[in-house]
């Protein structure tokens, strides 16, 4: 699907007409739009995100790609039915479900820490059966509910995922890695042990942005953590969103933090998407399942 023609005008809430003058940002539906009637002021040019028809296509290729994804259990019971997926480039997709609703399974087989039937997901249009899983797995990091540090120091926890490519980080390097994941330049000399669940989890999502991914997958990343330092993943989440532009697919047991960071929101129930919408318009939902999710958030 294409992108909005440039110059067209939108009506954006039955009252003020813009103009899109200008295409930004990285693999996202931004635009920049002039307010019709102030033209020629360009203190009221601002970025809007104008969503296509589908919130899933947008007019790039999509990163990951999920066609008829379906697994069972040995003794033949239902864990995922034909999931198909498709997530943007540079956008961020949050799937929230019952606990059992086949999640995790979900997110595992994106990286092949499950291995998914061949021809079942896709990145950047390949197959990733047919990749090599190691740089699979680079490309596609993962952080966990709980973080699981190695022992040693912060930066030989940062530096480990580039050891095994024999390269080692800058100090520069490693001060960046820490500033993405909002912790200061001393902790790199500090050991893993005494930091809390939550500075933990912070260093464990900077050892994994170590690897330079191009996608994220989080697993419920804040679950363990107390409100301030599940503020600070939140934070660092949509810092990665704005700034690195990576694909993300956040799974989260918070309606509000998919509503906080998700552009996207995919409801699971019992192995099957039964709602895929903007977070925005969840309430709107009339499944039982996202009906529940409302009541107790
Ligand atoms: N390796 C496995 N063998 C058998 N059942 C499994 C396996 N992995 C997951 N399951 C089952 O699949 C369902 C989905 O699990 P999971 O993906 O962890 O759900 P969620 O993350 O949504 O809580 C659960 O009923 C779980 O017991
Ligand atoms: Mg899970």
């Amino acid at each position: 699907m294409g992108g909005r023609p440039l110059n067209e005008l939108v009506d954006l809430d039955g009252m003020s007409k813009v103009q899109l003058s200008e295409v930004t940002g990285e693999g996202r539906h931004a635009y920049k739009a002039i307010e019709h009637e102030q033209e020629d002021n360009l203190e009221h040019v601002h970025l809007l995100h104008i969503p296509e028809d589908n919130p899933l296509t947008s007019n790039k290729a999509p990163k990951i790609s999920i066609k008829d994804l379906h697994r069972y259990t040995d003794s033949g019971d239902l864990i995922l039915s034909e999931i198909s997926l498709d997530i943007s480039a540079g956008s961020v997709l949050g799937i929230i479900g019952p606990s059992g609703s086949g999640k995790s399974t979900l997110l595992r087989a994106i990286n092949r820490l499950w291995e998914p039937p061949p021809a079942s997901i896709f990145l950047d249009g390949n197959d990733i059966t047919m990749l090599d899983v190691i740089s699979v797995r680079r490309r596609v990091g993962m952080l966990f509910q709980l973080p699981a540090l190695f022992g040693g120091t912060i930066a030989d926890n940062l530096n480990y995922g580039p050891s095994l490519k024999e390269e080692e980080l800058s100090h520069e390097q490693m001060i960046e890695l820490l500033r993405y994941a909002d912790l200061d330049a001393t902790f790199l000399s500090k050991s893993v042990v005494g930091l809390s669940v939550g500075q933990s989890q912070r260093v464990a999502l900077a050892r994994t942005l170590a690897n330079n991914p191009e996608v994220l997958l989080l697993d419920e990343p804040t679950s363990a953590l107390d409100p301030v330092s599940t503020q600070n993943i939140e934070g660092t989440i949509l810092n990665l969103k704005m700034q690195k532009g990576l694909t993300i697919i956040l799974v989260s047991h918070s309606l509000k933090q998919v509503q906080k960071i998700a552009d996207v929101v995919c409801v699971l129930a019992d192995g099957n998407i039964v709602e895929t919408t903007y977070p925005s318009e969840l309430h709107h939902s009339t499944h039982p399942v996202v009906r529940r999710l409302l009541e107790a958030s």
